[in-house]
């Protein structure tokens, strides 16, 4: 059994991960409960310079296999230098975006088959997989507005509409099937979003 727990936050563009990680931090460490809080792409300096080059507006255009390895490289750096040395201290980790990611951005928006995620998914991290998945969802031009209002857009974001509906249809088919997922409704007022997510946390702790 492992000695702590592994969370992940996930959803679409402005849905509201970034700005629920300080009531989760809140929530969880005032049960005790040590934390690690990072992200995807990203989340050790190795990563984060990959992170840079993969969300770099000015690049040439990016190959979708580029694109989709370097996720998983980043991936693998993050589990092997972050995610598992954390979770087997007793810490847990919380983690915005991670493997569910990449099948709703690079499968469902990019089209990249699901089998071939599968089979880096298996080689990056095996049964290794989160004990939750807290999936934020809102329609597609809801968020668009939250995160053109927030600033400028990173290369990915600079995507249009059909295709952050083709990762949100990703999203909600996979959580039709997994059952670490929980259904977090992102249009709801914030104090709402976070009573989901007190409700769902206290569940787990
Ligand atoms: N429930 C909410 N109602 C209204 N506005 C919200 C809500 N939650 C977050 N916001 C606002 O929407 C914007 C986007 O939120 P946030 O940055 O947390 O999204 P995100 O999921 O981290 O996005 P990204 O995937 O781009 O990192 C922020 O300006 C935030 O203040
Ligand atoms: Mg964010």
């Amino acid at each position: 059994m492992r000695a702590g727990k592994f969370i992940t936050l996930e959803g679409g563009e402005g849905v509201g991960k970034t700005t629920s990680l300080d009531f989760i931090q809140a929530h969880l460490e005032a049960k005790g409960i040590d934390l690690v809080l990072t992200r995807e792409p990203g989340g050790t300096p190795f990563a984060e310079k990959i992170r840079t080059v993969l969300l770099d507006p000015s690049s040439e255009k990016v190959a979708v296999d580029t694109e989709l390895l370097l996720m998983f490289a980043s991936r693998a750096q993050h589990l092997a230098e972050l995610i598992k040395p954390s979770i087997a201290e007793g810490r847990w980790v919380i983690c915005s975006r991670f493997t569910d990611s990449t099948y709703a951005y690079q499968g469902g928006g990019r089209g990249v088959d699901f089998e071939r995620i599968r089979a880096l998914e298996n080689w990056v991290h095996g049964d290794f997989q989160p004990d939750l998945t807290l999936y934020f969802d809102l329609p597609v031009e809801v968020g668009m507005a939250r995160a053109k209002a927030r600033g400028h857009l990173d290369r990915i974001e600079q995507e249009n509409v059909d295709f952050f509906e083709r990762v949100r249809a990703a999203y909600l088919q996979r959580a039709k099937e997994s059952r670490r997922y929980r259904i977090i409704d992102a249009s709801q007022s914030i104090e709402n979003v976070q009573k989901q997510l007190s409700d769902t946390l206290n569940s787990i702790s």
